[in-house]
């Protein structure tokens, strides 16, 4: 059997020091991507005799283009309930339970895809090929120059973020709920082409949502390229624990199991440093609220985030493929509890400071500035030009596998 854990994301084992010394040339101009076939199978999954475990697939609704998105209901024996979807593996509803057992809608979302194709910032969403930004929508691979078209500019400066303006995050995935007694999930796989959103090479892609008995939800990922092309995927689910569009997560508290960061400039571009955060607002080694110090005056790094927007860096990052911890966030009021584990080395921390009340969330109601939260477990933002940082170039047929998981409970 596969051992889940047994390889690392292979860009921990690539370092590159500095760009390639061959003359640069061009990349040809992006192709246009092609829609990837939409193959509607509706498989019902048989349930497992004795579980309170089960997965429903329904009509959710359809896409612009006419397509139907269909969602799968995973009910976790655990008490963890969430309603997914194969557009962009988006996660719709997270119910989780509080410390008195009542279960409440706890993630920001859209109860239509039309929600998720006009307003939509990356709610729940699969983030691919590229998590977090690339600066100027630029790379160098052997010489040759990737020009990514952009899609955001923080500060006025340009950049490709989150695999640009028709990412992963847009596409109508293949979809295979399963059941395996007590655990439930579903498998989300998809081609990216060469050229998609101006990235080189094929990608075959597959990720396994599971939610297990003991309220985890793991990501699985995988991605096979045909080129040398960086990947870097995550999930950008947005978490409040009082509930969906219920107030702001500044009385949260967050822990970070990270000592350094990367400081950004004025576009959320990392500098290319690596530093402590002891003696910063950025000191989330013990728990603090997020509410505490994040309007600190005169803190550059919190100016630029408008709050917090930033990558930790794990100070005990994974090690042959075992989940390290890189965060746990907790809610008193409720109870809500929640640790992340991971294999990657680095973790986005984003209070929702692009939040806004112009998004109208399920229950018809706005949300706001730092309405929601969202915790992405990553390499580091922009490494494709930063020598310094663990490398995201994988190698044709290389696996890119990492895993996440997100652990509910209540304190
Ligand atoms: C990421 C980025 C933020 C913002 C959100 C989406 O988390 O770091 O700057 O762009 O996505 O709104």
């Amino acid at each position: 059997m596969k051992n889940i854990y047994g390889a690392l994301c292979c860009g921990l084992a690539l370092f590159t020091f500095g760009c390639a010394t061959a003359p640069e040339t061009e990349a040809p101009a992006p192709a246009e991507a092609p829609e990837t076939p939409v193959v509607q199978e509706v498989q019902e999954v048989q349930p497992a005799p004795n579980s309170k475990a089960s997965v429903t697939t329904k009509f959710f609704a359809k896409n612009k283009l006419g397509q139907t998105v269909m969602q799968y209901t995973l009910k976790g024996a655990g008490g963890v309930v969430m309603d997914v979807i194969n557009y962009g593996g988006k996660v719709v509803r997270l119910y989780l339970p509080d410390k008195n057992g009542e279960s409440k809608d706890c993630t920001l979302g859209f109860n239509d895809v039309a929600g998720y194709e006009t307003v939509d910032p990356y709610f729940g969403s699969i983030i691919g090929r590229y998590g977090n930004r690339i600066a100027n929508g630029l790379f160098v691979i052997d010489g040759v120059t990737y020009r990514l078209p952009t899609n955001n500019e923080p500060g006025g400066i340009p950049c490709c973020l989150h695999g640009g303006a028709a990412g992963w995050d847009t596409k109508i995935w293949n979809a295979q709920p399963f059941q395996n007694g007590d655990t439930v999930g579903v498998v989300f796989t998809t081609t990216s082409p060469d050229g998609d959103q101006g990235f080189p090479g094929k990608v075959e892609a597959k990720v396994t949502y599971t939610l297990t008995p003991e309220n985890v939800w793991r990501i699985e990922y995988e991605a096979v390229p045909d080129k040398k092309t960086p990947i870097n995927l995550t999930q950008h689910i947005y978490f409040n624990f009082n509930g969906e569009a219920e107030g702001t997560i500044l009385d949260h508290e967050l822990t970070l199991c990270c000592d350094k960061m990367t400081p950004v400039d004025a576009g959320l571009i990392p500098t290319g440093e690596i530093t402590p955060v002891a003696g910063t607002p950025f000191d989330f080694t013990t728990p603090h609220k997020i509410g505490e110090r994040v309007d600190t005056k005169g803190d550059k790094q919190l100016e630029y985030g408008n709050g917090y927007d930033h990558n930790f860096v794990l100070t005990n990052p994974s090690k042959n493929g075992e989940l390290a911890q890189a965060a746990a966030l907790y809610d008193e009021k409720s109870g809500r509890y929640m640790e992340v584990w991971t294999t990657e080395p680095g973790i986005q921390f984003y209070c929702g400071n692009f939040l806004t009340d112009k998004m109208v969330g399920k229950q018809g109601k706005a949300y706001q500035f730092r309405g929601g939260l969202a915790l992405e477990t990553q390499h580091y933002p922009d490494s494709p030009n930063q020598p310094n940082f663990p490398s995201t170039i994988v190698e044709p047929g290389q696996v890119y596998k990492t895993t996440t998981e997100y652990r509910f409970g209540t304190k």
